[in-house]
């Protein structure tokens, strides 16, 4: 069986987290009867029990757990079975105060919400050790065990601590990544503003200060609070995988989550599973279709696990509106079309207390299968039983977009020419027309190996660390076409100003150099004249404007306006076999549709097949070439769509369509791909 899915369960999954502490014995019953009505074949238990579980510092209970396990082995039912420590109990606050983390105004969080831990409490960490090895030992022979989920959306609530531990361990962190002070000093730029420092114990956190922080020692902390994180994973993870080496372990992410760096963290999971919560209303799903694709990344295209979504609605937004009847199954859908083996929700039984009753589950507080929202959870479920072959397909695409968070993080720190400049902001700029003419997107690092893709896309490449720049001139000289959004090759990894001219280490492969750079004010425009045979059109541009001096490449569109006019604007360099652009300022969407269509259609990456607007098409496909295409209708009206030549077998229906298909608001095919006729 594949490595990184359990043997147990050879389907994709399909259940939810399930929190049965909050309900009489009766309701498990129920409950599992339910749950084999709906199809759910896993459900993750435990993650808020750790007060069940354990109810002082030296007591272990596990008969509720037991009981558990032994009615979901009895139902044909796995768990995903948490390691319980997201949310430490009443008594770990008052006895051991030093688990509490501190904000940067030095505030305690108190006990009563939850996830009240400071990641580098050295008391918390042992806590969680006792408990996971206790929980480890005790079910690693279960018949229901399928795989762990170690604690719950890391840093979700808490992703920084000031604490005096914190600090102290901060200190360590930086001992070991600088070796001296000197280095530090060099590093973090400490001659500006009387900053030196002289003996390690005068490095704080970042704590309030006047105004701004050094950014270097900024950025190192969030560097290090992602690592204190991982090390919380990590000290449960090992004894995991001690006790049962052969039970895959994971975390469940967030997507663009800004504190995590998930690339790092994905190599320490089996798999990778995520939590999606996109706007009820917000229309076609493009950020959720971003976020996924992400995720399917992180670990080289090996499938994903949504390990939460909301049936209906969600009680944290101002304002929670529900999910309209079939989108529910539209977005599970998605999320397969995009690399996805499972879908699970947050939660199976909506609470009847507590600060969630609010938020949508699968069973709702109708408390039976009376309801619209069990109803769609029914259907799909029956629906994901007939996609078994569906299992560990794949994603292939020759497009790709630069994705790094020590980037994010540097792009977005305090006294920057313009704070308008949002890194996923960029990001979303490029993949939307991509996504609108369903084109496959991986993210990848800069520093990865880029000889699969034809197209790389660097939005704000703000900081170029040591080898990026070569991996990028290696990967544009053996033919890749590199697209440079503004703002890119500015600092090294320590937020230090690459010097000789903008965007130093990229100036080679861009052909330009870019003398200074004007933020525009809201509201402000420029206006960009295409040059003679570039493939654009005149469009207006906003929020950025590079003024840049070619040395070597061409311009396809210049500035009309301002002291720059006549300046070029955006830009193509020959390099090697291949081709580098450069984009210095923020066109407007259509013109940014316009370059990516030009590069594409040259470069012969496109869709699976045509679909009119707000029809997305994916392609997966099987290690023996059979490919799988997912059709979603995101409209409010029914469309009809051109399949290719050929009989395809809907595996939902079971119907073989050929030529027109249609489809209703909302709907989806999933066609297994029947060779042309
Ligand atoms: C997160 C948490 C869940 C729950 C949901 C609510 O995803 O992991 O425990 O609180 O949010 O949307």
């Amino acid at each position: 069986m594949l490595d990184w899915r359990t043997a147990k369960l050879p389907h994709l999954y399909y259940g939810g987290d399930y929190n049965p502490e909050q309900w009489s014995e009766e309701v498990w019953l129920e409950d599992m009867r339910l749950m084999r009505k709906a199809g759910v074949n896993l459900v993750s238990i435990g993650i808020f029990s750790w007060a069940v579980l354990q109810p002082d510092r030296n007591t272990y209970d596990f008969t509720w757990l037991d009981k558990l396990m032994n009615l979901l082995a009895d139902n044909g039912i796995y768990a995903d079975l948490a390691t319980a420590t997201a949310s430490p109990p009443a008594w770990m606050a008052l006895e051991f105060p030093d688990t509490l983390p501190i904000d940067e105004n030095g505030v305690q969080y108190s006990f009563g919400g939850r996830q009240q831990y400071s990641p580098n409490s050295s008391t918390y960490r042992e806590f969680c050790a006792r408990l996971v090895r206790q929980l480890a030992e005790r079910y690693k022979e279960h018949p229901a065990l399928a795989m762990w989920h170690i604690n719950n959306e890391y840093g979700c609530h808490v992703s920084r601590c000031y604490s005096e531990e914190s600090a102290a361990a901060f200190r360590v962190w930086l001992k070991q990544r600088y070796g001296t002070l000197d280095e530090l000093n060099a590093r973090w730029g400490t001659n500006f503003w009387s900053q030196k420092y002289y003996s390690w114990d005068q490095i704080q956190p970042p704590r309030k200060a006047p105004t701004f922080a050094n950014p270097g020692q900024q950025l190192d902390y969030a560097r290090f609070m992602d690592d204190s994180l991982l090390e919380c994973y990590l000290n449960e993870h090992r004894i995991l995988k001690e006790v049962t080496p052969d039970i895959p372990v994971m975390t469940n992410f967030m997507g663009f989550f800004k504190p995590l760096d998930y690339f790092r963290w994905a190599k320490h999971a089996d798999l990778v599973t995520w939590d999606s919560y996109p706007e009820p209303k917000g229309g076609i799903p493009v950020q959720p279709a971003a976020a996924h694709d992400l995720m399917r990344s992180l670990r080289g295209g090996q499938p994903f696990v949504l390990m939460e979504q909301v049936t209906s609605q969600v009680n944290w937004r101002r304002r929670n509106p529900v999910k309209r009847p079939g989108v529910m199954r539209l977005w599970s859908y998605q999320t397969l079309a995009h690399g996805g083996d499972g879908i699970l929700f947050f939660q199976w039984r909506q609470s009847a207390a507590g600060a969630e009753k609010f938020h949508g589950a699968m069973v709702s507080h109708t408390g039976d299968e009376n309801s619209r929202v069990y109803r769609e959870v029914e259907q799909l479920g029956q629906e994901l039983r007939k996609l078994d072959e569906l299992v560990d397909t794949r994603i292939h695409t020759k497009a790709a977009i630069l994705f790094d968070w020590d980037n994010w993080w540097a792009l977005e720190l305090d006294s920057k020419p313009s704070r308008d400049v949002l890194y996923l902001e960029q990001i979303m700029n490029y993949y939307q027309p991509l996504f609108e003419r369903n084109i496959a997107i991986d993210f990848v690092q800069p520093d990865s190996d880029l000889s699969g893709y034809k197209l790389v896309i660097a939005p704000n490449l703000y900081m170029v660390k040591p080898g990026v720049a070569d991996n990028l001139e290696r990967f544009v000289s053996a033919g890749g076409t590199l697209l440079v959004g503004f703002f890119s090759g500015i600092v090294d990894e320590n937020d230090r100003i690459h010097l000789g001219g903008y965007p130093a280490p990229l100036r080679k492969l861009l052909g330009i150099q870019v003398e200074e750079f004007d933020p525009m004010l809201p509201g402000d425009t420029n206006r960009l004249l295409p040059s003679d045979r570039s493939p654009l059109t005149e469009a207006s541009c906003t929020l950025w404007a590079d003024v840049i001096r070619l040395e070597g490449a061409e311009p396809l569109a210049c500035f009309a306006e301002d002291f720059f006019a006549g300046s070029p604007a955006i830009t193509v360099n020959r390099f090697g076999q291949g081709r580098a652009y450069y984009v210095g300022t923020q066109p407007e969407a259509r013109l940014l549709a316009e370059l990516l269509d030009s590069i594409t259609s040259d470069l012969g990456i496109e869709a699976p097949f045509q679909a009119p607007a707000g029809i997305e098409v994916t392609c997966r496909q099987a290690a023996n070439g059979q490919r799988y295409w997912f059709v979603l209708n995101h409209l409010a009206q029914p469309a009809k769509v051109t399949l290719p030549a050929g009989q395809h077998t809907d595996l939902i229906s079971g119907r073989v369509l050929s030529g027109e298909a249609d489809l209703p608001a909302t709907g989806v095919l999933v066609l297994r791909a029947g060779s042309p006729v």
